[in-house]
């Protein structure tokens, strides 16, 4: 069977492919350590098999007809771990990119990374703001990555920014609106989230897009994140397809 007869089988709620999916899905990819440890394995070889779901959701998102697809790769308090796991995901994300670059360059895939470089070493800095430039001009899904990243933080980032430009004197304060403060989030010219996907069975946002995640679908899934396969992800856009968004206004579906 064909990737478009699958689709449009009865039991998916989604009419077609790119009719009714999501535009952006934002995933926290939660679950690595415990994934490892219940096959006895080091955190270390959770991560690892967590790189390569990245690259099965990546490809899935292709298919699906999603425009942006961002992954949370390391938290603002993800510090707090121990050294040599910060460390090894430090390492894993700079040969996610070498190795996987010139491949999603191909695939006309444009690459965004949000979070705050200061902090990162030089050589990580280098490589984003390759993957960034080298990709600028694609026209195919957007992967973004956000990495040492924190919603309030960003917001924090955005506000001194604009606080700024009041104090140069060439911002009115009374100009400040929800688009100006957007445009100043490291996620500016992106779309919110249409959906929200946290695997692991975890029920909280972890300091994800907190500004952008407002009026965003939320899927908690139990699978832990190295499991996460193109079947789990079309099983979750089919959810998302049956949700009817409301935005404070009222039922479409009432009479
Ligand atoms: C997600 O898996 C990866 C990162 C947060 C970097 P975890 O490492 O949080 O795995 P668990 O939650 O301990 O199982
Ligand atoms: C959230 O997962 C961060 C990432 C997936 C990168 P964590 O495992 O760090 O979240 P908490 O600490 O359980 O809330
Ligand atoms: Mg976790």
């Amino acid at each position: 069977m064909s990737g478009e007869a699958k689709l449009s089988a009865p039991e998916f709620a989604c009419p077609s492919a790119g009719e009714g999916v999501p535009t952006h899905v934002a995933i926290i990819m939660d679950g690595n350590g415990r994934w490892a440890a219940k096959r006895g394995l080091p955190r270390f070889e959770g991560h690892r098999r967590g790189v390569e779901a990245i690259r099965r959701a990546v490809r899935s998102a292709g298919e699906l007809g999603i425009r942006y697809l961002t992954v949370y790769s390391f938290s603002a308090e993800n510090w707090r771990r121990p050294a040599q796991e910060v460390s090894d995901l430090m390492g894993l994300l700079k040969r996610f990119v070498r190795h996987d670059l010139a491949e999603l360059h191909a695939n006309n895939i444009r690459v965004r990374i949000i979070g705050e470089r200061q902090g990162l070493t030089s050589d990580i800095v280098l490589l984003l703001d390759e993957a960034e430039n080298l990709t600028r001009h694609n026209t195919g899904l957007t992967l973004v990555i956000a990495f040492n990243y924190g919603g309030r933080q960003e917001i924090v980032g955005a506000v001194r920014a604009l606080a700024e430009k009041v104090r140069a004197g060439t911002l009115d304060p009374a100009s400040i609106d929800c688009d100006l403060l957007e445009q100043h989030l490291d996620t500016h010219g992106i779309p919110d989230p249409d959906l929200v996907i946290r695997t692991s069975g975890e029920q909280r946002v972890s300091n994800f897009l907190t500004w952008q995640t407002a009026y965003s679908e939320f899927l908690f899934i139990p699978d832990f994140w190295p499991d996460f396969d193109d079947a789990i992800f079309r099983a979750a856009i089919d959810e998302y397809c049956r949700r009817e968004r409301r935005f404070g206004g009222l039922s479409a579906r009432a009479g």
